[in-house]
């Protein structure tokens, strides 16, 4: 296997996870990449390295251009295993080699390999020659854990992002315009709904901070490179960033006897009616991490559930923790569902809801099967219901 050269002297040497159907917990049924970078120049260095499976396919890419003994600066954007997997065996060969972070990201790697390793540590605004090129450092604080930081080549204007900016796609293709860009967007946002969303203060800080360099490729760990679409992801990672959402809903709902399957496709009649484009999905089937993909540019996340044992079913219980935990902001949330006697699953659901900050509708709830009668009456109330801000 060999290095893909992306600029003169500037090598991809990642590993192609084309067999990674979940990562901690998300569906990624396009598999994946760890994304490495190699920059020959008087210090050979290395940004970021692969998880621990795929080292021998890097070492294999390095080797087709450079011995990796010789290399002298091993750069860790981030400490987590899928990008720091191939360090220990790259610190083995190369051991006259110092590892560049962030001071967190010395101490995340200290804490996961206690090696003792050299190490240069640099923060934001400070540089490290490497020849005829200098690299510079932005620490992106929770982007995705608190030691990223990305590092961007003035001389040859490459941003290499990290977590930010990817997509969990296998492919021998390394660059946007060499696969569809619809693909690498939806996968950008579902990268970016599952792993990114919860910090979206700091993504808008690293984005004005990044808006400032002059960027001609931006190299991410996951996916594809940018280098013909870059306005075209910085604009979406403005939107999903300071949660500006289109006028659409999120149906997303669980059920036992059908019940409150047909007050989902009520609810979903009457939001067409007003214009709310729908996208529904039943929790039983569908993945969390593909319903969290449509969640972020919906403005509108309605839940249902049934109850059972006096409680919400638990594929909607799960959706709600996962939910909670990526804490989209400025959304409005209903809760609805049917019930034989007790009721408290639609409860459970709207205080869930409530819990992530949503602001709420009244809960609509249903006794054992609604008639035609009372689905007309859920059709008309969401079609006609005031909504928070307005339709837009
Ligand atoms: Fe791709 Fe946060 O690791």
């Amino acid at each position: 296997m060999k290095a893909r050269e992306i600029r003169k002297d500037i090598y991809w040497v990642g590993g192609i996870d084309w067999n990674l159907r979940n990562f901690h917990g998300y569906e990624t049924p396009r598999g994946s990449t760890y994304n490495a970078y190699l920059v020959m120049d008087d210090k050979i260095t290395l940004v970021d390295t692969v998880k621990y499976h795929l080292v021998d396919e890097m070492l294999e890419r390095i080797s087709s251009v450079v011995d990796p003994r010789k290399i002298d600066y091993v750069v860790s954007n981030h400490v987590e295993m899928d990008h720091s997997g191939g360090l220990p065996r790259i610190m083995q060969l190369a051991s006259n080699a110092a590892v560049v972070a962030s001071p967190q990201g010395e101490r995340g790697l200290r804490e996961h390999y206690r090696q003792a390793w050299d190490f240069v540590v640099r923060k934001t605004g400070e540089t490290l020659g490497i020849g005829s090129r200098n690299l510079a450092f932005v620490q992106t604080p929770m982007i995705h854990w608190p030691d990223n930081m990305v590092t961007y080549l003035p001389e040859e204007k490459i941003l290499f992002s990290n977590d930010s900016f990817g997509q969990h796609i296998a492919s021998d293709e390394r660059f946007d315009d060499e696969l569809p860009l619809d693909i690498s967007i939806e996968e950008a946002q579902k990268y970016y709904g599952n792993i990114v969303l919860s910090y979206n203060s700091q993504v808008q800080k690293a984005l004005e901070a990044v808006k400032t360099l002059d960027i001609g490729l931006i190299a991410p760990s996951h996916g594809i490179i940018w280098r013909s679409y870059i306005a075209e992801i910085l604009k979406h990672y403005d939107k999903w960033a300071y949660n500006r959402t289109d006028n659409s809903a999120v149906i997303a709902y669980s059920t036992m006897w059908n019940s409150t399957y047909k007050m989902a496709k009520a609810i979903a009649s009457g939001l067409e009616r007003r214009g709310v484009r729908v996208r529904m999905f039943d929790l039983a089937v569908t993945h969390i991490s593909t319903v969290m993909t449509q969640v972020v540019t919906s403005k509108y996340v309605f839940v249902g559930s049934p109850t059972m044992n006096s409680n919400l079913l638990p594929v909607v219980a799960g959706f709600l923790a996962y939910l909670r935990a990526l804490s989209p902001k400025k959304r409005v949330g209903m809760a609805f569902g049917s019930h034989g006697w007790g009721g408290q699953g639609a409860d459970q659901v709207h205080a869930g809801l409530a819990e992530c900050g949503f602001e709420m509708l009244e809960t609509i709830k249903s006794k054992y099967i609604p008639d035609e009668q009372a689905l007309k009456v859920i059709e008309e109330k969401t079609a006609t219901m005031p909504l928070p801000g307005g339709d837009e």
